[in-house]
């Protein structure tokens, strides 16, 4: 119970002591303002750049507790819902807040299956990419332009029309990242086939050749399924906080949610794996591992794939992929980056700048592994990260949307730069 616990602020400038309460182990920023504040000067702030130990939200999506490495869903232990459960039933779960009856699964995956096409307006858009055009960029700006073949999608206080563009985003997004893989490949698209399930139909639209019906390898889709649920939502990160931003002046969901893919595309989120791949294929042989080691160490750049704002022990979906890679290999053959990835693990692992600075290996350090020994190019990696976060981000969106306490987002700033300078036109100045 913390309902009467309070903070005892005194400010040593004028004297003054305030009591702001304390709930749920926060204090609102906004009772900061209080202090000192002056008919001339704004009260207190708080500084906190990147959000480092500020809640932005009340949340009941996704919990973390970073220090023993646990991951739940709604409450769901990650290692349990990656054993046992479906991407769509997790993405349900996200969703909807609780596991669906059997009805409401088999309306829900029919309501996705048959909204996996897109309109062949947009395929002409993607078309119109360069031959080598990043996927990030064709999918964040794909799932922009959605917004306009669904102008209802605005009307954000209707629960109808929501549900209706969550199913759509979460059915169109395997279409749209596949479409950009054939892009690149110069192949002709495939279109979504409804007889497969979610991760079988993806495949399908990746790899379908000539042949009349693709027959994905039950084991590959299983790996897929594990590492979609493994990505599904990740509580306040980069890309979240994204859309949940962009999501506070009332967009529609696509804009929305093209902001979060926007931000995923960043290296030091969910472009890392694609980061890892090209360190691994970088460092080549082992014995290349002890000098890049100490250019880490030196600062020269960054072990990918290593270290995380809230794990501070370990990643449990780093584990859980561990074991994927071992069943991805048995058919595919074993990748041979693996065995740097696990030398600069061992090293890592022992060597004193990582173990001081906790830093262990994250969910992107092996994922990229599997996702090369399936045949994507690096650049489709964060595309694959992006599809099953796609749940998780309209999770928050819907939470943000019937969060009375939400506004606006829109930060202080502590301003550093000059003031009340005398403007002389360009004819004097450079005269
Ligand atoms: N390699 C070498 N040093 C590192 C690394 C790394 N991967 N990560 C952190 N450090 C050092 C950092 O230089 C700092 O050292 P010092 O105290 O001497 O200045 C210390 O560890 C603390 O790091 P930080 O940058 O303050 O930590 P952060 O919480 O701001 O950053 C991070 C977290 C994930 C951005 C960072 O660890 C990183 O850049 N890792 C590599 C990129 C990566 O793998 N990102 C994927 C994250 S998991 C998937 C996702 O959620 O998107």
């Amino acid at each position: 119970m913390t309902e009467n616990h309070t903070l005892t602020v005194r400010d040593n400038r004028t004297g003054e002591e305030y009591e702001l309460p304390i709930t749920d182990g926060t204090v609102r920023a906004g009772d900061f303002a209080k202090i000192g504040k002056t008919d001339d000067e704004p009260g207190l702030a708080v500084y906190d750049p990147g959000f480092t130990n500020t809640a932005s939200t009340r949340s009941a999506v996704t919990y973390i507790d970073g220090d023993k490495g646990i991951l739940e869903y709604r409450g769901y232990p990650i290692e349990q819902l990656a054993e046992k459960s479906t991407y769509l039933e997790v993405a349900y779960l996200l969703i909807h807040g609780e596991l669906p009856t059997r009805e409401q699964h088999d309306q829900w995956v029919h309501e996705i299956t048959f909204h996996t096409f897109v309109h062949e307006n947009l395929k002409s858009q993607l078309q119109g990419f360069r031959y080598d055009a990043h996927p990030m960029g064709m999918l964040l700006s794909s799932v922009g332009a959605l917004s306009t073949f669904y102008p209802e999608a605005r009307n954000i206080s209707d629960p109808q029309i929501r549900h209706d563009q969550v199913v759509r985003l979460i059915a169109k997004m395997p279409t749209l990242g596949a479409w950009s893989f054939r892009h690149a490949q110069g192949k002709p698209y495939v279109y979504p086939d409804n007889d497969l399930t979610y991760t079988e139909n993806f495949l399908s639209m990746l790899f379908k050749m000539s042949e009349q019906k693709y027959n994905p390898d039950p084991r590959l889709a299983k790996a897929l399924e594990v590492l979609f649920i493994l990505h599904a939502d990740h509580e306040q990160n980069c890309s979240t906080n994204a859309v949940r931003s962009v999501g506070s002046s009332q967009v529609d969901p696509y804009s929305a949610v093209s902001a979060g893919i926007a931000a995923l595309y960043g290296p030091l989120h969910g472009g890392a794996n694609e980061a890892v791949l090209k360190m691994l294929k970088r460092i080549k042989v082992p014995e290349n591992i002890p000098a890049f080691i100490e250019g880490v160490k030196k600062g020269d750049e960054k072990l990918m794939g290593f270290g995380h704002r809230v794990y501070k022990n370990f990643d449990p979906r780093a584990t859980i992929i561990k074991k994927a890679v071992d069943d991805v290999f048995e058919v595919t053959g074993v990748n041979p980056l693996l065995e740097i990835a696990q030398e600069l693990e061992r090293i890592a692992l022992e060597d004193e700048y990582f173990v001081s600075r906790k830093l262990y290996p994250n969910v992107d350090f092996y994922s990229g592994l599997i996702y090369e020994a399936l045949q994507f190019p690096p650049e489709m990696f964060t595309v694959l990260f992006a599809i099953p976060r796609t749940s998780g981000w309209l999770a928050q969106w819907i939470e943000l949307v019937d969060d009375k306490e939400q506004k606006i987002a829109r930060p202080k700033q502590i301003y550093t730069g000059d003031r009340r300078l005398d403007f002389t036109s360009a004819e004097q100045r450079w005269s």
